[in-house]
């Protein structure tokens, strides 16, 4: 589908965020491991959620559904020697693999034609330590096969920075006999530790060293899903970027290993205010409000990227209307997305006329630029579509985003609700 966005005098209004993905997929899959029921409310309408729902639906977990965003999830009668099907969800095909190993089942995972080309040796390496047994299909990808079982905890220290790798062992090491550590040379996002706590873990941290003891009972407990941050940064981005808008964006989570992306637009001279409220299962709260400023460059280098690396898309974005050169390094991970994101950034970028430079690990973008009308595409990529139609808001004639059905993966109603802001 294509879809045509056109450039606005500005963004104005408030709007309250579909739910956080990320947390969305822990409540889900925590939920599946927990004595007694655990209730999530307010799940994104995401196409990744949905995945993560109907594979554990597929693994034997008991799901009732209450209205179209919440959910009672327990564990029910495993069921070994099936395959899930992650779709394009990297977090569903890791994190449920941590599951599969822990519980000693023997399941296949298969995923998309995206999902099948993103790397698996990074959770089969440390699982495989624990004692599962992992078949990976040439190349070290997608379609892969589980079979747990008697796991003992590990110390293991993830080459690349990675929720995802990090929450899989921990998940793996629940289940496991002993302690099991992960030790991180790069802080990621948080959410399992805080949600593992918030369920009655007794959850170790020590600066970037997490663990988890073996044999652990999760007790099931009722989450609210804040409002996810990281589809609030397309709209921070479209009101920092187009002067004369101003957005309040309602009850959104603010876990600091989620908001490299607000720091470094602050950086480059946006006015942004955090409206903090009462914290939800251990995940800080806010209204954020954001207004225009006069935009300068930035640079961000690998050890901010963890923090940001799902916005670097709308960021770029965000720096073809800078004064200034901005610069990201170390970001190599961005290649093994959803789509190569690097790729996808230069690529598009550059039929809009932006003056952008790719590197191994990176980009940089030379601005001010005054974007002019193409047609581009998303790649299949959701954060490549909705960072497009940004870019789309502040181009004369206009973006015509192909492969724009995409933003469905985490946030169907974007185009609905950007055009509820726009002036
Ligand atoms: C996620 C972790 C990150 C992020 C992804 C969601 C998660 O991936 O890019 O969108 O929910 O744990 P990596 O773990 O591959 O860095």
């Amino acid at each position: 589908m294509d879809t045509v966005v056109k450039r606005v005098r500005r963004v104005r209004g408030r709007l309250a965020l579909p739910g956080d993905k990320s947390i969305a997929h822990r409540a889900l899959i925590l939920g599946a491991m927990a004595a007694g029921q655990q209730s999530v409310e307010q799940l994104p309408a995401s196409e990744d959620v949905a995945a993560t729902v109907s594979c554990l639906e597929t693994l034997g977990c008991r799901t009732e559904k209450k209205g179209s965003s919440s959910v009672l999830i327990s564990p029910g009668e495993w069921a070994a020697g099936s395959t899930v099907f992650a779709r394009n969800s990297g977090t569903t095909a890791r994190l449920l693999s941590g599951l599969i190993a822990g519980k000693g089942l023997d399941v296949g995972i298969d995923g998309d034609a995206s999902l099948r080309k993103r790397p698996m040796a990074r959770i089969a390496q440390p699982l495989g330590r624990m004692g599962a047994t992992i078949t990976l299909s040439p190349g070290d990808r997608l379609p892969m096969r589980i079979r747990g079982g008697d796991l003992r905890g590990i110390t293991w220290q993830p080459p690349v920075p990675s929720a995802q790798v990090k929450s899989a062992i921990l998940i793996a090491g629940l289940c496991a006999e002993g302690r099991t550590e992960v030790i991180e040379a790069l802080a990621t996002r948080d959410h399992t530790e805080r949600m593992l706590a918030a369920m009655g873990v007794p959850v170790e941290r020590k600066g970037n060293a997490i663990a988890v003891p073996g044999r652990a009972t999760l007790q099931g407990i009722s989450i609210t899903v804040p409002g996810d941050v990281s589809s609030a940064y397309f709209f921070m981005a479209a009101a920092a970027m187009i002067p004369g808008s101003s957005v309040r964006l309602l009850d959104v989570g603010i876990n600091p290993t989620r908001l490299g992306a607000l720091n470094v637009l602050k950086r480059m001279g946006a006015a942004i205010t955090l409206e903090t409220k009462e914290s939800r299962a251990g995940e800080p709260l806010a209204d954020i409000v954001v207004d225009p400023g006069s935009l300068k460059g930035a640079t961000i280098e690998a050890a901010e990227v963890p923090s940001l690396i799902d916005e670097l898309p709308v960021l770029a974005v965000v720096a073809t209307q800078a004064e200034g050169t901005f610069e990201v390094r170390g970001a190599g991970e961005l290649r093994h997305k959803e789509s190569d994101r690097i790729d996808e950034i230069v690529r598009n970028l550059s039929l809009l006329g932006a003056d952008i430079e790719e590197y191994d690990d990176g980009f940089a973008v030379q601005g001010p630029t005054a974007l002019k009308s193409a047609a581009v595409s998303s790649g299949g990529d959701h954060r490549i579509a909705m960072a497009l139609a940004v870019a789309g808001l502040a181009t004369e004639g206009g973006v015509k985003i192909g492969n724009s059905e995409a933003v469905a993966v985490s946030y169907p109603d974007f185009f609905h609700d950007l055009h509820s802001l726009c002036e």
